[in-house]
């Protein structure tokens, strides 16, 4: 029998509105009921977890990783990226296509979903929005959806040529998914290997400026509004990791007008500044850069006010030898699956009151919107048996040493978090506990 009790735990589930004490039953991989406490106690059941004092709330979901596999498995597989994730609280990731090659075709995209490759959470995969990601011709958005792409990007490489964007819009438009945007207009951040300002100036290193995000978010918008007017369809952008006070402002407005935007804001750019970089610190080296205070203080109001939809991870390995490099040339990316929930909760939740129900909501609920899950981010009857539970409360520092990840870097360790995962359950399986 696969079934499971959970008991004792207070539910958090935003999607249902729920945030009281409630005992849950898991039944074949599914959500079997969600009752008062007491109610339940009755039903046989093979496992009973006891959840006195623990969060019980929907897996939480990173539509926002990279896994690197094909291609960089010394990264990274799709087996650790994935148990990393688990340990994390994560029950489904959706994978970038930047891998070697890219994932821009339905046979290579079967070849990442395929069950050979031992994920241990649910994994979805978001193709290119361009062929090899040159940002040219179009990828097969019919094909791909069918084959279940969940949006099409060409993540770290911004979609540049306007009538390009234009038509990846509406081509995803015509299948009901999402364009997901690295906003970088590259053209201005050339040789730039931080954020522009008085840290860059002081190390004597090229910043990338503002304008470079807000140029590409604003230009994506205005497409956005002529499509609506000229074609008729309601495509749906997504800005990632939106770093910049400028560019989510020009999301707050597009979403007052009605425009179908959202955007995500990843762990570091709400937790730190480009202060972290202090001496050359590789490990601190992202894209988006980590930016000033007033970034940091602008990403986090969004995130309180609704103008950030989620939380995603943009989780990048890389290996310790490409890191130990003089900062100009090491490469972008921090890892962030384990440590996602514990920065909401000491940052947002401890630091600047986010109930929450709004942090579940912006790790659950509102990423499987964006990428169009209906039977995931919820603790509805019915809904996959993905589930959290985790201690609120618990203070612990994170060691990357014992990271699940083939990759240590970092700029986390040592840090202190808040929230302790005790168990992650995907499809009804325990892949964690911790
Ligand atoms: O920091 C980043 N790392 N930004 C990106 O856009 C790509 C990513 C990676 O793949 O390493």
């Amino acid at each position: 029998m696969s079934d499971m009790l959970i008991l004792n735990g207070r539910v958090i589930d935003p999607a249902s509105g729920v945030d009281a004490a409630r005992d849950v039953l898991l039944r074949n991989g599914k959500v079997a009921a969600v009752e008062q406490p007491g109610r339940l106690s009755g039903v046989a059941a093979a496992e009973r977890l006891d959840a006195t004092g623990l969060v019980v709330a929907p897996g939480l979901i990173d539509v926002h990783v990279h896994l690197r596999e094909p291609g960089q498995t010394y990264k990274e597989t799709i087996a650790t990226g994935t148990a990393a994730a688990a340990v994390g609280g994560f029950t489904t990731v959706v994978a970038m296509p930047n891998t070697i090659p890219v994932n821009d075709s339905v046979a290579s995209m079967a070849w990442m979903l395929d069950a050979a490759r031992g994920p241990v959470v649910k994994l979805l995969a978001m193709p290119a929005a361009t062929v090899g990601s040159m940002g040219a011709r179009l990828t097969d958005y019919a094909a791909l959806a069918m084959a279940g792409a969940v949006g099409f990007t060409d993540d770290g490489k911004p979609v540049l040529e306007d009538e390009v964007m234009w038509a990846a819009l509406v081509a995803a438009a015509r299948v009901g998914l999402v364009v997901s945007q690295h906003a970088e207009d590259t053209r201005l951040t050339g040789g730039c290997s931080m954020n522009a300002g008085p840290v860059a100036f002081k190390l004597g290193l090229r910043g990338m400026t503002v304008e470079a995000e807000a140029r590409i978010v604003e230009r994506d918008i205005r497409l956005l509004q002529e499509i609506e007017k000229s074609e008729g369809l309601r495509p749906h952008l997504h800005v990632q990791h939106v770093s910049t006070a400028r560019a989510m402002q020009a999301i707050r407005t597009a979403k007052a007008q009605g425009l179908q935007v959202t955007c995500e804001v990843a762990p570091h750019h709400f937790t730190l500044t480009e202060e972290a970089i202090g001496d050359y610190n590789t490990d601190a080296k992202m894209n988006p850069p980590l930016r000033a205070e007033i970034d940091r203080q602008a990403v986090i109001a969004a995130l309180l006010d609704g103008t950030a939809d989620c939380i995603a991870t943009d989780h990048a390995p890389h290996a310790a030898y490409e890191k130990e490099q003089e900062f100009e040339r090491a490469p972008n990316g921090i890892t962030g699956l384990e440590t996602a929930l514990g920065l909401a909760l000491r940052v947002l939740h401890q630091g600047h009151g986010m109930p929450l129900v709004r942090v579940m909501q912006l790790m659950s609920a509102e990423p499987a919107k964006i990428v169009k899950l209906t039977d995931r981010g919820s603790l509805a009857v019915g809904a996959c048996a993905d589930v959290v539970v985790f201690d609120a409360a618990a203070e612990w520092s994170f060691a990357v040493k014992e990271s699940r990840s083939k990759s240590r870097n970092s700029p986390f360790d040592g840090a202190g978090m808040l929230g302790r995962v005790k168990a992650t359950i995907c499809e009804g399986r325990v892949v964690y506990r911790g």
